[in-house]
């Protein structure tokens, strides 16, 4: 009898019930993560060696390519199966050029899928046994921390809280902090410093190939003591990267920076998404207006339903002190969440943004950039918990390893 690890890769999580049901096992005997940089988080922290990735057909076909050259290079050991609801016209040569030892047709019924994934584990049990270990290079050292701030309503106060957490962070710790501005449509994270993006997209998304620390920081713009930001300049023409070359990017600066601050964008984009994958911890935002909290509610169950755990998120009110007939504890009641910081309406925060010098460095005793700083403390401090408490990516990431047995 042999053992074998294999996880379930993408939405939905009915998936993994659909693939265990087609090895003939318990669904829990069958790891899941929700995207493919889920799988390479998992990949980097996995304790033991996992044998086969099944993807779904929800996984793009640039993730999946990225995913399977990130595997040739860090988990060598590890073989992928793609799953397809249609057939995958002329890219089966690019996907046996990555390494992708199968494609499957789902329309063709489970049992391709079980020989598929039997052939696979045996593929990688004797990999295993001729002595071709897994490649233990993690990425190098320490990682710093991603934290992200989200909202699916605009002008909830995100670049504003990006900014000035950011600042906060660079200041309370003394350590090099990045900041991010992945709302490559419509960003404004520069205009908070008074300042333009100094690259491009392709110069961002190159740093995920391996980039060195100089590198690194040659395509950010030093903005305040210990501080960079990272962004590009709207291109309507530009094509979007794929999501998981922006996971690279943000495992790019999670090796040099020991926190990210990332403004991600309006809606579920790939890149947001992403972006979730790789924080531990994911910032809603809300102004204390009943359109804002419900907005607030549905990225929570929606986040959720994708897999992230409940454990990554926090909750920040904005114009908090807003007479408007609804407090903290509405929304707490509500929502059935814990609202983690409060910060108040001050017209220093336009004021700061037209001179274009974030509140907290521009007025550091003002209520509001107190209130912003007191974050950053709570932050630093949560962020400071050992990774394995807080790093998992849906349950995939929190077991050691997930096995099923074969005759
Ligand atoms: N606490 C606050 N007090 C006063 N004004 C605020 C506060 N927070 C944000 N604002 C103002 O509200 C406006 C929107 O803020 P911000 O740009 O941060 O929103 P956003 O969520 O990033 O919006 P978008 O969806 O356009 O990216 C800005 O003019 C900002 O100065
Ligand atoms: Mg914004």
């Amino acid at each position: 009898m042999t053992e074998a690890s294999v996880v379930a890769v993408g939405t939905p999580q009915s998936f993994r019930q659909q693939l265990a049901r087609s090895l003939e096992i318990e669904p829990d005997e069958v790891g899941w993560v929700q995207s493919a940089t889920a799988a390479e988080e998992l990949l980097i922290h996995a304790f033991g060696p996992i044998d086969v990735l099944v993807l779904s057909p929800e996984v793009k076909e640039p993730d999946a390519l990225g995913l399977a050259e990130f595997v040739g290079r860090q988990a060598p050991g590890t073989a992928i199966v793609m799953v397809r609801d249609h057939t995958w016209n002329g890219l089966l040569p690019a996907a046996m050029r990555a390494g992708i030892r199968d494609v499957v047709d789902m329309t063709q019924g489970t049992e391709e899928l079980r020989d598929a994934v039997e052939r696979a584990v045996v593929w990688a049990s004797n990999l295993r046994s001729v002595g071709i270990a897994r490649s233990e290079s993690h990425g190098g050292g320490e990682r710093g921390k991603i934290i992200s701030v989200f909202s699916s309503k605009g002008g909830a106060g995100k670049t504003f809280l990006t900014t000035n957490l950011a600042c906060a962070i660079a200041e309370v710790t003394g350590q090099d902090t990045a900041v991010v501005d992945l709302d490559f449509d419509m960003g404004d994270v520069f205009t908070y410093f008074g300042s333009e993006p100094p690259s491009n997209i392709p110069d961002l998304m190159a740093l995920g190939e391996g980039a060195t620390h100089d590198r690194i920081r040659s395509v950010g713009l030093p903005v305040t003591e210990h501080l960079w930001a990272y962004g590009a300049p709207s291109d309507p023409t530009a094509e979007a990267p794929a999501g998981e070359a922006i996971g690279k990017f943000l495992r790019a600066m999670r090796n040099d920076f020991p926190y990210v601050v990332v403004d991600a964008s309006v809606d579920y984009s790939d890149s947001a998404l992403v972006c979730f994958d790789l924080s531990e911890l994911i910032c809603l935002i809300t102004s204390l207006d009943v359109v804002g909290v419900k907005h607030l509610g549905k990225a929570l169950d929606t986040l959720l339903q994708i897999g992230l755990p409940r454990d990554r998120f926090r909750v920040v009110l904005n114009r908090a002190d807003s007479k408007v007939g609804l407090d903290a504890s509405d929304v707490e009641r509500v929502m059935k969440v814990q609202v983690d910081a409060m910060i108040p309406s001050s017209r220093l925060v336009p004021t700061s943004l037209n001179k274009g010098r974030p509140v907290v460095l521009d007025e550091p005793s003002a209520e509001v950039a107190v209130a912003v700083r007191q974050l950053a403390g709570k932050f630093v401090d949560a962020a400071g918990v050992p990774d394995d408490v807080v790093t998992t990516n849906g349950d995939g990431g929190r077991k050691k390893k997930r096995r099923f047995a074969r005759t």
